[in-house]
């Protein structure tokens, strides 16, 4: 049938779940590639720069690609309760697959540093919300620890199957623009995404039948191995908040800080991963302060009707400085993923108010009198 049941229906063929275990899904995935038009404008050499709104998936964040065949798996595997640390969006996708799979959640979150809508998230799905005296990479120390001490399954990018379900991200890229991508920009925090997605453009270029090689072995030519391979991977480039930047000064962080609190991480778990991404494709790490990652997401949300959290529009800040210093090529097709949605952090936005909101008195004459003046 054409149902879209999310992406254990969808890649079944491409993922590492038993046939025989029921999918815990909430429809993620097959989310927009949206191409930029105002932002490169005014750039050199004919770009083509389009974004992944990963915002779009059911909890509002790439995570639930990861999270539902981790929990499926988990299910699977007879575990009655999943654990996780996060900056926020791990959480809200953890609590809600529990949730849907009718198990227990246990999340950590650090202290007071967290978006609102992220914990307002795992509260709503009922999970056990433990905030700690610690940032996330004091959570992630424990709830390794745990993972052997209590009877739940750590659900965090640690757990292979988080990002098997992460890498169908660059399948549907591929298949969107009918090939692989030059360039792929993304944020990095934990390192997990950037290596999910270089495992998934892997597969997609290595895939029997990918061009040059004969028959798929999987079907008569119309899998989606078949008609989707591509001939080669893209760049893979990270971005990181200056705070919280440890791929820039080459190891840990011991006290990261940013705005950008899901990518507030300072000892990211996937680091050998993600420098092995970054080496084989040629690509590079750079990073931003949080006034350009700000500036970075007002242009996206006032000037393309994209709203993405701040960690997300780190891909972006960093795709237009290379594409402007000529490090990305003219001509060059570029992706960025924006990871999670904008409503996620609204605190953020309402520092925007005080220019944004005037108030005026209910009546015909006050608000005509305001719309004249604006478009003045
Ligand atoms: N963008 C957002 C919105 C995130 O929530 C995260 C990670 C990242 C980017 C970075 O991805 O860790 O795979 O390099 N958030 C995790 C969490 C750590 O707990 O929600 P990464």
């Amino acid at each position: 049938s054409g149902r879209y049941t999310g992406l254990i229906g969808r890649y079944a063929d491409r993922l590492p779940i038993d046939n025989d275990a029921p999918a815990v899904s909430l429809g993620e995935g097959n989310t927009p590639l949206i191409r930029l038009d105002h932002l490169v404008a005014d750039l050199p050499g004919e770009v083509a720069l389009y974004v992944k709104y990963e915002g779009l998936n059911p909890t509002g964040s790439f995570k639930d690609r990861g999270m539902t065949t981790a929990v499926t798996q988990a299910v699977h595997e007879g575990s009655r309760a999943i654990i996780c640390a996060s900056t926020g969006n791990t959480s809200a996708s953890a609590a809600a697959y529990a949730a849907r799979a009718g198990i227990k959640a246990f999340v950590l979150i650090p202290d007071g540093k967290i978006a609102m809508g992220k914990l307002a998230q795992a509260i709503m799905h009922g999970a056990e919300v433990l905030q700690i005296r610690g940032n996330f990479d004091d959570g992630m120390r424990i709830v390794k620890a745990m993972a052997e001490q209590a009877p739940v399954s750590l659900v965090n990018s640690v757990n292979p199957y988080r990002l098997q379900g992460q890498k169908t991200a660059a399948f549907e890229i591929c298949e969107s623009l009918g090939r692989a991508p030059d360039y792929h920009c993304l944020p990095v925090g934990n390192a997990g995404n950037i290596t999910a997605y270089w495992m998934g453009y892997s597969e997609m270029a290595l895939a029997p039948g990918a061009a040059g090689t004969a028959a798929c072995g999987f079907c008569n030519g119309d899998c989606v191995y078949h008609q989707n391979a591509v001939a080669h991977r893209p760049v893979m480039l990270g971005y990181q908040a200056s705070g919280s930047a440890p791929f820039l000064r080459g190891g840990p962080v011991e006290q990261p800080e940013t705005i950008a609190t899901a990518i507030r991480i300072g000892a990211p778990q996937s680091w050998e991963y993600a420098l092995t991404a970054s080496r084989e494709s040629g690509g590079w790490f750079d990073e931003f302060d949080d006034e350009a990652i700000l500036e970075a997401q007002w242009l996206l949300a006032s000037r393309e009707g994209i709203f993405c959290e701040p960690a997300s529009a780190v891909s972006v800040a960093g795709a237009l400085r290379d594409i402007r210093a000529g490090h990305i090529e003219p001509g060059s097709t570029v992706v960025c993923t924006l990871t999670g949605h904008g409503l996620k952090d609204p605190d953020v936005a309402k520092r925007h108010a005080e220019a944004a909101v005037s108030t005026v008195d209910a009546t015909d004459g006050a608000v005509r009198e305001a719309i004249l003046g604006k478009m003045a």
